[in-house]
């Protein structure tokens, strides 16, 4: 039995855990028992996690190798070793080929893929360890099809999706899964803030593409990599999981009209 098929004394480190999914994974994993070092770059958002005797906040930016790897030794001492990673943490970056600069993209590359690559590679030796473990990176629903005017973003995700698929292949003999989660529209997120507070009507009617009619709760993303981390999933390794709502599932040509 691996560790990940056990009950508790589990460890995972979660990143982008300052809000939004990152956070509601893990306060969901800790309330599943799980031991979770909440990682983020945001030092202030980072507060919330105090008061948990289950949750570790550490403050790094994920876009330093040695920053993952102290974040996965940091894990090992307090927890005790590690058994699922959770590459969540990414920016937005939207405009036409024209609005984007090579730095902005380099920045977002830098954060969306770069980052899930360095934590994948700091976290292999210690999931080893362990005799096997998890591995889930929040890519996007556009991870799998394109957007207007949001091409850079979408190609960051893209190569998320083409590195987990490829990764699971890889290391699956040693009973380490690689997942990816594909969120739909997610209210309540850094990444969504503004469209909420200030444009509502652009907020409703991205709600009307989705044929489930609403905007998704981060608990709802974070109870799908919940699923993905747990034996209840131990033969699921490779797949980029839409949690979208149906958006996905068809092409957009017709939006959905019943129930609005
Ligand atoms: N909200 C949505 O509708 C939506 C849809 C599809 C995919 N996603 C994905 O979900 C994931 C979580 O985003 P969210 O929606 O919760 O937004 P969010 O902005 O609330 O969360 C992202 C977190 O990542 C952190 N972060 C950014 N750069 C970092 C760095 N270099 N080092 C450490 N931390 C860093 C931010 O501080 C933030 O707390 C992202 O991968 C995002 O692309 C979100």
């Amino acid at each position: 039995m691996t560790s990940e098929q056990q009950g508790t004394g589990k460890v995972a480190l979660v990143t982008g855990a300052a809000g939004g999914i990152g956070r509601a994974a893990a306060e969901r994993l800790a309330r599943s028992g799980w031991k979770v070092v909440a990682v983020d770059r945001d030092v202030a958002a980072l507060n919330w996690a105090g008061g948990d005797a289950n949750i570790l906040a550490h403050v790094a930016d994920i876009t330093a190798m040695d920053a993952n790897l102290g974040m996965v030794a940091l894990a090992e001492d307090w927890g005790g070793g590690l058994d699922a990673m959770i590459l969540n943490a990414a920016i937005p970056l939207g405009g036409g080929i024209d609005e984007v600069s090579m730095e902005a993209l380099e920045r977002a590359m830098a954060v969306n893929f770069y980052g899930p690559v360095m934590g994948i590679k700091a976290s292999l030796p210690a999931l080893r360890k362990r005799g096997g473990g998890s591995i889930v990176v929040t890519a996007s629903m556009h991870g799998i099809v394109g957007e207007a005017e949001n091409w850079a973003y979408v190609s960051t995700k893209h190569a998320v999706v083409g590195m987990v698929k490829s990764l699971a292949r890889d290391h699956g003999w040693e009973g380490i899964r690689i997942n990816a989660v594909c969120p739909g529209l997610t209210r309540g997120t850094g990444m969504t803030r503004d469209i909420e507070a200030h444009a509502s009507e652009i907020y409703a009617n991205l709600a009307a593409t989705v044929p489930l009619q609403r905007w998704a709760e981060p608990d709802e993303m974070a109870a799908a990599i919940e699923f993905l981390v747990s034996p209840a999933a131990s033969f699921i390794n490779g797949v980029a999981l839409p949690v979208d709502g149906g958006t996905g599932a068809g092409s957009g040509m017709r939006p959905p009209l019943k129930g609005r």
